[in-house]
């Protein structure tokens, strides 16, 4: 059974960018014959946090809620496509992230940070990384950094510079290998 991988987006602004990231990493995880759904704030609509997921009693929370809690359950680990906003994580993807908890446990994720400018949002992933392991998702040890965006990927985000695919393969072969392997485990049962 393929992995299955989704790509939780952290921007919604009209202009965004963060899109041409989003469709250029799913490319590479179909290509290894992954699942890789995009999880889009802006189309699900999502709103701003006011109850958990868990906090509804059972059946009562917002169907865009159901919906993205069943996936996250089937889920094998999540990729995280984040800009820097103010060398920190755009409130949209902590928004998007907050909904959730139990559902994310016991599964790896992988950071694509970009920024427009040279640094690629390393300094939001740093932070992001803290996020997502309070989340239960630990992430693996490779980022996949892309500065300037908005040469550097095409808005189908088809890559413009030769680096690009050959740094996304090696950053998708390490998150196989932890998706893989703590599937493997999980299905052994965890912790709690
Ligand atoms: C509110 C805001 C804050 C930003 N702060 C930073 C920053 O700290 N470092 C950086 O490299 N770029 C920063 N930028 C520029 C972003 O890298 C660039 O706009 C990028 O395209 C944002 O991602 P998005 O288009 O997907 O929303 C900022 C942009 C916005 C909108």
């Amino acid at each position: 059974m393929s992995l299955l991988l989704p790509v939780i987006l952290g921007s919604v602004r009209s202009d965004r960018q963060g899109i041409r990231a989003a469709r250029f990493i799913m490319r590479h995880f179909e290509s290894r014959g992954c699942e890789a759904p995009l999880v889009d704030p802006l189309e699900l609509q999502l709103p701003l946090l006011d109850r958990m997921y868990k906090e509804y009693p059972k059946g009562e929370a917002p169907d865009v809620l159901e919906r993205l809690a069943d996936l996250f359950r089937r889920a094998d680990g999540f990729v995280i496509v984040s800009a820097e906003y103010n060398h920190s994580i755009p409130p949209a993807l902590t928004n998007t992230l907050d909904h959730f908890l139990e559902e994310y446990f016991w599964r790896p994720s992988a950071i694509v940070c970009y920024s427009a400018g040279q640094f690629g949002g390393v300094r939001a992933a740093m932070q992001l990384r803290a996020l997502l392991c309070e989340l239960g998702m630990p992430s693996i040890s490779s980022l996949l950094p892309i500065p300037k965006i908005g040469t550097a990927l095409d808005e189908e985000g088809a890559p413009q510079q030769s680096w690009l695919d050959q740094a996304a393969k090696r950053f998708v072969d390490e998150f196989v290998w932890y998706a893989q392997a703590l599937r493997r485990q999980r299905a052994e049962g965890t912790p709690y």
